[in-house]
């Protein structure tokens, strides 16, 4: 079998070595795919020997991400505007190489599997930490009307207006404070990490519409502290995003094996585990 794994610190919470276990079971791929939790001081060493030993390709999660970018020696375009990487793998020349699905991974959740219209839509996008920016770019290309980043710390925010404003096309991309926005969006995506504090960022009822769609990247087994609120304030249609983390688990297995898993299935069988 050809090795695959998920590199983080910590690493036991990940769903990756289920997702792609199914996904190897699903297309008869021959893929063992485990997890490593690489020590905080050298995740480097930790890539380096993986792929030394005959590894075929990692994924990279929570605190590595920004370190697995700048390990490595190739990016692909989407991974370069990310500033992050979720997927390392040797191209031809035996050159690490770093690329990022996760963009992909919640605009065909939202698309493909919930059936929502991104080109232009009017889209609120709440924080601009790395789970945002690794995202933007493939939401963008979508052709939004306009993408409104609202964050904490504004600063953050505008900044991540002036790099992805050479992508955005005709969509108009602003930035502001959570309690700015007072009219509804057509999809509200969380992708701040608010609710592990048990926060909420501090939004307007009025931003939730009769048909807002609402989007948190955050997933439990409950309904989400924040797709509750949005419940509470009459939002029609929410969403978490175990799709999201198994369409960008599906994009790896493609990049990889050249072979497309079905995900839904997938989605159910997580679910119910
Ligand atoms: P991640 O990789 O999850 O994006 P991050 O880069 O630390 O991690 O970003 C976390 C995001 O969640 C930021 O937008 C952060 O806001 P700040 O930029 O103001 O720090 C946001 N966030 C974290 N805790 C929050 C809270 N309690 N209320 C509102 N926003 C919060």
């Amino acid at each position: 079998n050809d090795l695959y794994a998920v590199v983080g610190n910590p690493i036991s919470h990940s769903k990756s070595p289920r997702i792609h276990s199914l996904f190897a079971r699903e297309t008869g791929e021959p893929v063992e795919y485990t997890a490593i939790q690489a020590p905080l001081e050298d995740f480097a060493g930790t890539v380096t020997q993986f792929f030394e030993r005959g590894g075929k390709g990692l994924n990279v999660t929570v605190p590595f991400k920004e370190e697995a970018w700048n390990l490595a020696k190739r990016r692909t375009e989407r991974a370069e505007k990310a500033g992050a990487a979720n997927t390392l793998f040797l191209d031809e020349q035996g050159l690490l190489t770093a690329d990022n699905t996760d963009g992909c991974g919640i605009v065909r959740d939202l698309v493909d599997n919930h059936g929502v219209t991104l080109a232009g839509a009017r889209i609120l996008v709440l924080g601009a930490g790395g789970a945002v920016r690794g995202v933007l770019g493939p939401i963008l290309a979508e052709g939004p009307a306009s993408v409104t980043i609202a964050n904490r710390t504004l600063a953050r925010a505008e900044a991540l207006v002036s790099l992805f404003a050479p992508v955005a096309g005709a969509a108009r991309l602003d930035a502001c404070g959570f309690e700015q926005p007072t009219e509804p969006f057509d999809l509200i995506i969380n992708g701040t990490s608010a609710s592990l504090q048990g926060d909420l960022p501090p939004l307007s009822p009025r931003v939730i519409g009769e048909r807002t769609v609402v989007y948190d990247m955050m997933y439990s087994l409950q309904t989400t502290t924040f797709n509750q609120w949005a419940l509470e304030q009459g939002a029609q249609i929410v969403h978490d995003g175990l799709g999201m983390l198994v369409e960008q688990a599906a994009e790896s297995f493609r990049i990889w094996r050249g072979v497309s898993p079905a995900t839904l299935p997938v989605v159910e069988q997580l679910r119910n585990d």
